[in-house]
């Protein structure tokens, strides 16, 4: 039987493990998918594992979409543009680096039927997943992103990458039409400390957060008459993505999937 995990830390709270096996057992597909939780230290000798084929493939979750880079031996370009990896494989004994939060990203925003092409984007973060949606952005042509991180320096240093982004104090509202909150704030309940009274009512708020499915972000977004999206389908798509390298089928994303995932 073959095996396939997701790495990370924390992992438990991971959804990962029950979309893959769902689509596994779907498609009669002999293979189990695991969580594992790694220290920094321990993930040479895991990727290595896949180079022994004791395991077939892994995902990567935060804080080591980066980390990993150093222990593969290519990048597909999307990875090698972000310096983000989310998706292992072994092809021909190669490990190779994939990135598939960016089609997740642009399967999602597809789906919501709402043309971000031309639009100006204000994005709230510079973590892990900001490179992977400037990236998608860029491709689906937006005009403009803004950047906001608390550490100034991080959304300063995305510039080295993005020579199109500008970069604003955290705390300040540029106009936009879009914004997305790409900061672990609204995990455990907390709020965007941003004054959006301002804000009219045709704006699209997008939270990459999907557990809880409404954030407080979401929820003022909403109040104020914007249309509001969580990262729920960012999260189905990059697996679906992940799912297609590994097994080379599609899986079916519907209705069922969607109440898999039910999570409040
Ligand atoms: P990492 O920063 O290690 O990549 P992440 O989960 O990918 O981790 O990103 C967390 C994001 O949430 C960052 O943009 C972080 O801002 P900093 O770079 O300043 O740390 C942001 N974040 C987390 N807690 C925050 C808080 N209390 N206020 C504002 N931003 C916060």
């Amino acid at each position: 039987m073959k095996k396939y995990a997701v790495i990370g830390n924390p992992i438990n709270h991971s959804l990962s493990p029950i979309l893959h096996n769902h689509w596994l057992k779907e498609n009669n597909i002999n293979a189990i998918y695991d969580k594992i939780k790694l220290e920094e230290n321990q993930i040479k000798n895991f990727i290595n594992k896949i180079k022994k084929k004791e395991l077939a493939g892994c995902n990567v979750t935060v804080p080591f979409k980066k980390s990993v880079i150093p222990f593969l031996d290519e990048l597909s370009f999307e990875a090698n543009q972000t310096q983000s990896v989310n998706t292992i494989i072994l092809k021909d004994d190669l490990l190779i680096g994939h990135n598939t939060d960016i089609v997740g990203f642009q399967k999602a925003i597809k789906s919501l039927k709402y043309t971000i092409k031309d639009k100006r984007i204000f994005i709230l973060g510079a973590g892990g997943v900001t490179p992977s949606i400037i990236f998608a952005l860029n491709k689906m042509g937006v005009s403009e992103i803004t950047i906001s991180n608390r550490t100034k320096e991080k959304a300063e240093k995305l510039k080295e990458q993005f020579q199109n982004i500008s970069v604003t104090e955290w705390g300040k509202l540029p106009d936009f039409d879009v914004i997305i909150n790409a900061t672990s704030l609204g995990l455990n309940n907390e709020t965007i400390n941003l004054d959006f009274s301002n804000i009219k009512d045709d704006k699209l708020f997008y939270d990459v957060i999907y557990n809880p499915s409404e954030t407080n972000f979401l929820k003022e977004g909403r109040k104020l008459g914007n249309k509001i999206d969580n990262g729920k389908l960012m999260f189905i798509y990059q697996a679906f993505e992940a799912f297609k390298l590994w097994h080379m089928i599609e899986p079916q994303v519907n209705n069922e999937i969607l109440k898999l995932l039910k999570n409040d």
